[in-house]
């Protein structure tokens, strides 16, 4: 049996040190090692995208990853970007949107337009569909996905502007 690596991590703002084996996914790492379960498993091939979480500030599929690559790193999980309340304004509008039925997908989806919406400008439904192209979900049909993210969107470019009205007539 091959011995356990020592690894040391910050994930979700706090610092993590764990001895792992060689060949544990950062999936299982963190579903099992730290019991942050809202990183989900499906098809554990890079296919699907329910793993996602960020590594070092890229989206990544945990389980195509080592949690010994991982060593060194700064991880953020679903529960990480929840805590920071960085999604809040997305996950109101899956909420209002019913942007999700099982749920299974979700947290990796909710990855996918954080990492989207972290970019400059108001990206297009076109946009959107293609950045969800690694997210599998097989209950919505991905309308409401996109609406939700694109509602998002243009929240956001609006927000500096009705927060200069605002502050004009304050
Ligand atoms: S579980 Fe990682 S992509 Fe499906
Ligand atoms: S909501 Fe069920 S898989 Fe996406």
């Amino acid at each position: 049996m091959t011995a356990p690596v020592n690894i040391q991590m910050t994930v979700n703002g706090e610092a993590v040190s764990c001895a792992v084996a060689p060949r544990e996914t950062l999936a299982d790492f963190l579903r099992q090692g730290l019991e942050l379960t809202g990183t989900h498993t499906g098809c554990e091939m890079g296919v699907c995208g329910a793993c996602l979480v960020v590594l070092d500030g890229q989206v990544v599929h945990s389980c195509l990853t080592f949690a010994v690559q991982a060593d060194g790193s700064v991880i953020e999980t679903i529960e990480g970007l929840n805590d920071r309340s960085v999604i809040a304004d997305i996950q109101e509008a899956f909420h209002a949107r019913n942007a999700l039925q099982c749920g299974f997908c979700t947290s990796g989806v909710l990855m996918t337009a954080h990492s989207l919406l972290s970019q400059p400008g108001v990206p297009s439904r076109e946009q959107i569909r293609d950045a969800l192209s690694g997210n599998y979900c097989r209950c919505t049909g991905y309308e409401a996905i996109v609406d939700a993210i694109e509602s998002v969107a243009r929240d956001r470019a609006a927000a500096p502007a009705a927060r200069q009205i605002e502050e004009a007539g304050a």
